[in-house]
């Protein structure tokens, strides 16, 4: 290998799709499995909701096979956060075994989509979400999709909301980070690109949005200057998991959050 040239991590690029509930995480793992089929890539499938009702495609391998969400609910008298907590502790008991299978098939697959909770924290605040993102970073190029509802995060004090979590996944899960602005057949994710583009234009929409308090908005132009370095080391798409349209790029993306893998861990 060349002086200064990055190694590349053999197999797939698995993609933990997380984002706030109705983002639409489910539509976009549904909308990736149909596109793959069409375009001959070779993905792999998990679901990590315990609380699906339906999973729109069969997964290789779902969480809700292993983990009785509801028999978790009554077993330690839990309410549903809770429960999807603990189901994802029970499964995270045995994620050494899903290590294993994914090991194994490494060479028959070219991405691995994982869908994750509705409730985002259940994910990305457990301890169990942390060991599952570990342990497939420890041997796979895996980056996080952060969905974004486009059409909620209008208003700038939303985006900068969205984004300031954003910001903590990727604090939190040291992965590299690809924001996905989905249901762009509904709002053009542009205005949102403009601000993360330009803090200058963000603080004019600021000044134009009177829902918000005056010490509010000055948070938020402080804010976004710490935004603007965030920004930096975040790749977006704009997609629509309804119609497809941006699922092109999506995959381009995936390939070139690897390099950043590559070159940081
Ligand atoms: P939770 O499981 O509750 O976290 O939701 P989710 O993030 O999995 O979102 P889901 O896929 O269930 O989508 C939420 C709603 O948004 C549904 O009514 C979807 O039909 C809709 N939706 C998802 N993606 C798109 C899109 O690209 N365009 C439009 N117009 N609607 C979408």
């Amino acid at each position: 290998m060349a002086e200064g040239e990055v190694e590349r991590t053999p197999g797939p690029v698995v993609a933990l799709l997380i984002g706030m509930a109705g983002s639409g995480k489910s539509t976009l793992f549904h909308r990736i499995h149909y596109e793959a089929a069409q375009t001959g890539k070779r993905c792999y499938f998990i679901n990590l909701d315990p609380a699906a009702l339906e999973v729109p495609v069969e997964a290789n391998i779902d969480i809700r096979d292993t983990v009785d969400y509801k028999g978790v609910m009554r077993e330690y008298s839990l309410g549903p956060n809770g429960a999807i907590v603990t189901s994802l502790n029970l499964f995270a008991t045995q994620f050494g075994d899903v290590m294993d299978i994914l090991d194994e098939r490494t060479k028959e697959f070219d991405y691995i989509i994982i869908d994750t909770p509705g409730q985002i924290e259940a994910f990305t605040w457990s301890a169990s979400g942390q060991l599952i993102a570990e342990s497939l970073a420890s041997t796979l190029a895996t980056c996080v999709v952060y969905v974004v509802d486009t059409p909620r995060s209008r208003s700038p004090a939303t985006f900068m909301s969205n984004m300031v979590y954003a910001c903590s996944i990727l604090h939190k899960l040291r992965l590299p980070l690809v924001a996905a602005f989905n249901k762009i057949d509904v709002q053009p994710p542009e205005t949102c690109f403009s601000w993360m583009d330009d803090f200058e234009a963000f603080h004019v929409a600021l000044d134009e949005d009177d829902s918000s308090e005056a010490y509010v908005t000055s948070l938020h132009r402080s804010m976004s200057l710490v935004l603007d370095e965030f920004y930096r080391v975040l790749d977006r798409v704009a997609v629509s998991a309804a119609t497809g349209e941006g699922i092109d790029n999506f995959w381009a993306k995936l390939d070139a959050s690897r390099l950043l893998y590559d070159e940081t861990y």
